[in-house]
């Protein structure tokens, strides 16, 4: 059974600076709430309410934001704002909300490392804190799925033009049991496109086996100084096979600009209380501008 999951959130955030400089980018809001919070409720969604942040100094708000906010509880009580004070409320209570730290950003792998004591051999989800998907779907319970009928690792993937091949780190797949799932036999970090063994790269959710720690306290820093956690499911892929699973719905990397702004207007648009008006404004002012 996954019960618990790991979000790195300790990450330095460079691509969307200044405006991480003080705020992480894991609080930056996609319309009314930080990313974070759409991960921590798709693990809710998911049936995972122990929660495991990664995180750094200068990044402390990220928890507090899941915290109880007396101050705040009791000036919003005492202005008569009830759903307000329930709806500040319900953040301290979704979940079971842990915090270990990364002292130095070394990577995504080492970040995952700092989970190692909190997790134990349990099979965990890892969640990126900035990679917002579909609320509608529900692709974390199949990652979750697939690996309880496995019992092997599970990663995202996705497809994308083969002229972005290079960018990311990419899989050599054969069909898998259902249909959108791969067998993985090879992850090829940023290959050229002549190289690159397929068009579908690893994203931001991971369901993995307790015995991905020990691996990677083996893995030493690769591209970049990092200790990558892709590096450390090569290791794992070359023992057994990864399943891969293609997400089909939409998904959105917040830590990049252009990715927070598509993030932005989709969510909106979907919104319930504010998508009409949202959609009705886009149509006028892109009719204006074009
Ligand atoms: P990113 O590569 O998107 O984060 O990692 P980054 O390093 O902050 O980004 P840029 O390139 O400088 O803009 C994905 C997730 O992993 C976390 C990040 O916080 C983000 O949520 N991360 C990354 C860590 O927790 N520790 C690290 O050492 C690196």
């Amino acid at each position: 059974m996954v019960s618990k999951a790991v979000l790195p959130v300790a990450g330095l955030g460079t691509r969307f600076l200044p405006a991480t400089k003080a705020v992480p980018k894991e609080l930056l809001a996609v319309v009314d709430r930080p990313a974070i919070q759409y991960i921590v409720e798709e693990c809710v969604r998911a049936g995972l309410d122990d929660v495991l942040l990664v995180t750094a100094s200068g990044k402390g708000a990220i928890e507090d934001h899941f915290d109880r906010m007396l101050d705040l509880e009791q000036a919003l009580e005492a202005k008569g704002k009830h759903d307000e004070v329930a709806e500040v409320r319900a953040l301290a209570e979704m979940a079971r909300i842990h915090s270990v730290r990364q002292g130095e950003a070394l990577g995504l792998g080492h970040a995952v490392l700092q989970a190692a004591e909190h997790v134990g051999d349990e099979s965990f989800a890892v969640l990126l804190g900035d990679d917002i998907v579909d609320p509608a779907t529900p692709f974390l319970e199949r990652m979750i799925a697939a690996h309880e009928r496995t019992g092997l690792a599970v990663v995202a993937l996705m497809e994308v033009p083969e002229d972005q091949v290079h960018l990311y780190g990419v899989a050599d797949v054969s069909p898998g049991e259902e249909d959108g799932e791969y067998r993985i036999s090879r992850l090829v970090e940023k290959p050229p496109v002549e190289e690159a063994p397929s068009n579908l790269i690893v994203v931001g959710r991971y369901v993995l086996p307790g015995s991905i720690f020990p691996v990677l306290r083996d893995t030493p820093p690769g591209r970049g100084g990092e200790i990558q956690l892709t590096d450390a499911l090569q290791t794992l892929a070359a023992e057994e096979p990864i399943v891969g699973i293609r997400l089909d719905a939409p998904r959105h990397d917040t830590g990049d600009k252009l990715g927070f702004l598509k993030a932005t207007v989709e969510l909106a648009a979907a919104r319930d209380d504010l998508g009409d008006d949202f959609v009705a404004w886009l149509r006028t002012w892109l009719d204006v501008r074009s």
